[in-house]
C-alpha cells in the first residue's frame, strides 16, 4: 500500500490545478489518470473548439475583404490544416500540463483508478491511501432518448471535433452552449448548418434579449434555426422534429451532432467508499464541496455544480487551501461564463429575466457597441450590453454580446467580487479608445 498526503482522481482542469497548488503548498500529491491529461476542456472541449473559433474568425473576416480595401481575393479553404493547427495546440499544451505534473511532489499514475474502500484506491495492480482525497473525474456528453435507436452514426462534440473531413451539411441538436459554438464555427467554415432546440430561445444561461439577437445574427450569417421544435428520431434520412406548429419536420444532413448537454461521470465504485452520487446530478457536495465523507471531496464537471473549466480550477483551489489549512476568499458564486460563437456572448450574475421571474427589484442599463469608436473602427458594430444593479447600485450581473464581450464580462466579475456599484465603475477611469468603454458608458446611464 503506497501512502501519501492527497489522491486525486482524474488530471483535467480540477484535478491538475488541485495537484500542481497543493505541491507548491508542500504536500505530496498521487494523481490519476486514464487518459490524456488535461480532461475534456484540452482534449475534446474548450481549447480545441477554439482554436476552430479562430479559423472561423478569420474566414469570417476575409470574407469582409472588400470593406478592408482588399479587393480580388481568391483563397482555398483547407480543413486538413485547421485540424493540424488544432492538434497541435492541443499537443503543445498536454506537454505543458505533463511538465507541471513532473514537480518533485506529484506521481501520476496513468490508468484507471477505482475506490475499494473510504481510504483505499486501486490503479494499475497497486493500492494507494490518503488523509484527503479529490475526485475530479469531469462529465459525459448527454444521449437523447429516443423511441427507436438513432438509425445511423450521430456525432458528440468530441466526435466532431476529431472529424477528419467538412461535412457539406450538419444537422445540431440542442442549441445551447455546444449547439452554438459547433454552430457558428461550420456556418463559417461553409458547411450548411441547421439547429433544432426543444426550447423558445437558445442559450439558457443568457439573457434572453441578447440569446435572441445572437441567433438572429447567426441566422443573418446562414444557420436555419428551429426553436420549440423535440427531436423525436433519428432516422437514415436524417433528423426527424415536431416544429412548434406540432407539424413532423425532416432535416437531411451529413452529420448529425448532439448537444443537449453533459452529464456527471459518477461510477459504481464511489458507493465502495460511502461517497453518494445521482447519475444527474452527479456527487452530492456540500458548501465546501465535501462528499458524503467528509474527507473526500468532489470538484468540477462531477458535482454538476457549474460544468465550466474555471468553476473546476478555482473549486481545486478552494478545496486545496481548507486541507491545508488556509483561508481564502474565493467567490465561487460569482462565476463568468462566455460563449465563443461570432460575435462572442458572455455573462455573470443574474439576468433581467431571472429579477422579474423572482420579484427582484433591479435596474437595467443598456448600452451597444455601435455607440463604441473602437468598435466601428474594429468593423464590430454589432453587439448589446445589459448592467443589472440594485436600486441602490450594488452591480448585480451583466449579459453582453458583441466581440470581445467576454473581456468586458471579466471586469465586470472582479468588480462584482469587490461588492462595486454602477456609479463607482463610471468614475474608473477607462482607456480610450477600447471597448471597455462600452461597460463604463452602460454604467453611467
Ligand atoms: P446545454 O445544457 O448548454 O444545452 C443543451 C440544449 O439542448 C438546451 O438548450 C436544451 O433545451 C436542448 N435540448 C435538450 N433536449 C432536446 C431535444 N430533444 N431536442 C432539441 N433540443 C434539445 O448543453 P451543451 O451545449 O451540450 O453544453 C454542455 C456543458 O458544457 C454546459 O454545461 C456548458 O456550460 C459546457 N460548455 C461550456 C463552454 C464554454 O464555457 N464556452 C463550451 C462548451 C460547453
Amino acid at each position: 500500500m503506497t501512502q501519501t498526503d492527497l489522491l486525486i482522481i482524474g488530471a483535467g482542469p480540477g484535478g491538475y490545478r488541485a495537484a500542481e497548488y497543493a505541491a507548491k503548498q508542500g504536500l505530496n500529491v498521487i494523481i490519476f489518470e486514464a487518459d490524456h491529461v488535461g480532461g475534456t476542456c484540452l482534449n475534446v472541449g474548450c481549447i480545441p473548439t477554439k482554436s476552430f473559433a479562430r479559423n472561423a474568425e478569420v474566414l469570417m473576416t476575409l470574407k469582409e475583404n472588400e470593406t478592408f480595401g482588399v479587393n480580388d481575393l481568391d483563397y482555398k479553404f483547407d480543413f486538413q490544416k485547421v485540424i493540424q493547427r488544432k492538434d497541435e495546440v492541443v499537443s503543445s499544451l498536454r506537454a505543458g500540463i505533463e511538465t507541471l505534473l513532473s514537480h518533485p511532489n506529484i506521481t501520476l499514475v496513468k490508468g484507471e483508478a477505482q475506490f475499494l474502500d473510504a481510504h483505499t484506491v486501486t490503479a494499475v495492480g497497486e493500492e494507494y491511501t490518503a488523509p484527503h482525497i479529490i475526485i475530479a473525474t469531469g462529465s459525459v456528453p448527454k444521449t437523447l432518448r429516443l423511441e427507436k435507436p438513432a438509425a445511423r452514426p450521430v456525432l458528440d462534440s468530441s466526435d466532431l471535433l476529431s472529424i477528419d473531413h467538412l461535412p457539406k451539411s450538419l444537422c445540431i441538436i440542442g442549441a445551447g452552449v455546444i449547439g452554438m459554438e459547433f454552430a457558428s464555427i461550420f456556418n463559417a467554415f461553409g458547411t450548411q448548418v441547421t439547429v433544432v432546440e426543444f426550447l423558445k430561445e437558445c442559450l439558457p444561461v443568457l439573457d434572453t434579449d441578447i440569446a435572441k439577437r445572437l441567433r438572429k445574427s447567426l441566422e443573418k450569417q446562414g444557420v436555419t434555426f428551429h426553436m420549440q421544435s423535440g427531436v423525436t428520431a433519428i432516422t437514415e434520412d436524417g433528423v426527424v422534429f415536431t416544429d412548434k406548429k406540432g407539424k413532423a419536420v425532416i432535416v437531411a444532413a451529413d452529420e448529425v451532432l448532439m448537444a443537449v448537454g453533459r452529464a456527471p461521470r459518477v461510477f459504481d465504485h464511489f458507493t465502495c467508499a460511502g461517497v453518494e452520487y445521482t447519475e444527474r446530478t452527479g456527487v452530492v457536495v456540500n458548501e465546501h464541496l465535501q462528499t458524503t465523507v467528509p474527507y473526500i471531496y468532489a470538484i468540477g464537471d462531477v458535482n454538476g455544480r457549474q460544468m465550466l473549466a474555471h468553476a473546476a480550477e478555482m473549486q481545486a483551489i478552494h478545496v486545496v487551501n481548507q486541507i491545508v489549512g488556509k483561508t481564502d476568499d474565493i467567490r465561487l458564486d460569482i462565476m463568468p461564463a462566455a460563449i465563443f460563437t461570432q460575435p462572442e456572448a458572455a455573462c455573470v450574475g443574474i439576468s433581467e429575466d431571472r429579477c422579474k421571474e423572482q420579484g427582484i427589484e433591479y435596474v437595467c442599463k443598456k448600452s451597444f457597441w455601435r455607440a463604441n469608436g473602437k468598435a466601428l473602427a474594429m468593423n464590430e458594430p454589432e453587439g448589446m450590453l445589459k448592467l443589472i444593479a440594485s436600486p441602490q447600485g450594488e452591480i448585480l450581473g451583466c449579459h453582453a454580446y458583441g466581440a470581445h464581450a467576454a473581456d468586458l464580462i471579466q471586469e465586470v466579475s472582479g468588480l462584482m467580487c469587490r461588492h462595486t456599484t454602477a456609479e463607482q465603475l463610471a468614475n474608473i477611469v477607462h482607456i480610450h479608445p477600447t471597448l471597455s468603454e462600452i461597460l463604463q458608458s452602460a454604467a453611467e446611464q
